[in-house]
């Protein structure tokens, strides 16, 4: 029989990991593959232009469920998705990433009960098999509510992709079994490889006036950078002491352009060039020619290691250690010295890529090579004892 996948997406970093996922998931013939979009991010800039630049097929399934505080997004998505749950009855569903989406669609899919119960050559089941892809993966800060999100998904995910040899480590001592767990790669890089032809024509740089090599590229998101007023104006002014020698790009992520304009900050457009989230070929684009990146962002300290381009992280920790232990990753922390410090050390730094172990593009058709195994004997109980 064919396997019925739910694959679920809701946040910018999502699409981007859900993008290879599905491309494999749909030319397997083992699956029947429907994507739902629980629209955690609904703004053109961060959801639609990713479905257009990645060629994602559209959402089959939309929650809408918008913004909200993590207990009545994480509410409303369960509630929403326990309905398509209803709908769809799939056997599997394939969650990605930490954001609230990810733990609500996994949390509601292992406590949901299907009408056919099936055997998938490990046992019998009433309930789908969750799978998460960026399993494992640990900033050990409480603080964090990705954290939070990471370590309640793994808890009730019954397959887990890991993307580095941390996250092996980290469910290892979390308990977990060993028969859950696969070291696939990462599904970022997958998609990061496949855009780079495109990212290249990309006329980015020109529009925004700047020439390559020749400026910093920062994100900033992190409620813990942005949501109190005095650790965002601590942390703009050490980046506004860089700007002084290498102009600032800094598009901006609507949490943070909110945060910027209650405090009534602003930034001195000669050194900084501000701008709405860009698409993912032309941030890819200004990745790959900046002369540093400085970030708080998950992906983006893994996009450059593998594009070989100093990153400075603006975090005391980070859950992706292989981007600093082989990759190009700096963790400065928040504070002025640790940020100049590493600043001058990522300028210094020499440029050159160098992808930790899978992360070479075909972490998806692993995922999905790893599901068809496990799932090629499924069939459903009421037909055998129909039979
Ligand atoms: C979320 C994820 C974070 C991830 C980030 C990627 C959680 C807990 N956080 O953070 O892990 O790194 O996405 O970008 O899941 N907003 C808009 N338009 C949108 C979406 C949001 O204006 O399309 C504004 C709203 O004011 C909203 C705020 O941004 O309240 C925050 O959005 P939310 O999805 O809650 O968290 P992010 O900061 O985006
Ligand atoms: N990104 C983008 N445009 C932007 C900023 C980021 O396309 O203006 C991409 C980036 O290349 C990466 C992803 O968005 O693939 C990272 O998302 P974000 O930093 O929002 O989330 P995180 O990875 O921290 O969860």
């Amino acid at each position: 029989m064919s396997v019925k996948v739910l694959c679920v997406a809701g946040t910018r970093p999502n699409f981007v990991k859900v993008a290879a996922l599905m491309r494999c998931l749909a030319e397997h013939p083992l699956f029947r593959t429907k994507l739902v979009h629980t629209g955690q991010h609904y703004d053109a800039d961060l959801s639609g232009i990713f479905f257009r630049q990645l060629r994602m097929p559209v959402p089959d399934i939309e929650l809408e469920v918008g913004s909200g505080s993590h207990a009545s997004q994480t509410a409303e998505i369960m509630r929403r998705f326990e309905a398509v749950l209803e709908d769809e009855q799939p056997q599997v569903v394939l969650v990605v990433g930490d954001v609230n989406s990810t733990l609500a669609c996994a949390l509601a899919a292992a406590k949901f009960s299907l009408r056919e119960p099936f055997d998938w050559g490990r046992g019998s089941r009433s309930r789908p098999i969750v799978a998460h892809v960026e399993a494992g993966l640990r900033s050990f800060d409480e603080d964090m509510p990705e954290e939070v999100n990471r370590k309640l998904t793994d808890a009730v995910s019954d397959l887990l992709f890991v993307s580095e040899r941390s996250g092996l480590a980290n469910l290892a001592r979390e308990g977990s079994s060993r028969e859950k767990v696969f070291f696939v790669g990462n599904v970022v890089i997958d998609t990061l490889l496949a855009a780079r032809a495109g990212a290249a024509t990309s006329g980015i740089l020109d529009d925004l006036g700047v020439g390559a090599g020749a400026y910093g590229l920062v994100t900033l998101h992190r409620p813990s950078n942005v949501d109190d007023p005095g650790a965002l104006r601590g942390l703009l002014s050490t980046l506004d002491e860089i700007a002084s020698r290498l102009p600032l790009v800094f598009p901006l992520h609507p949490r943070t352009r909110r945060r910027l304009e209650e405090a009534s900050l602003s930034l001195d457009p000669s050194r900084w060039k501000l701008t709405p989230p860009v698409g993912y070929l032309e941030f890819v684009r200004l990745q790959s020619e900046a002369r540093v990146v400085l970030t708080d962002s998950g992906g983006i300290q893994e996009e450059t290691t593998v594009l070989g381009v100093p990153c400075v992280t603006l975090r005391a920790n980070t859950e992706r250690p292989v981007t600093v232990s082989e990759g190009t990753n700096i963790l400065a922390g928040t504070s002025r010295d640790g940020i100049l410090r590493a600043f001058d050390e990522a300028r210094g730094m020499p440029r050159g890529g160098r992808a930790p172990t899978f992360w070479d593009g075909k972490a998806a058709e692993r995922v999905v090579a790893v599901l068809a195994g496990e799932l090629r004997d499924t069939r459903l109980l009421s037909l055998e004892a129909t039979g």
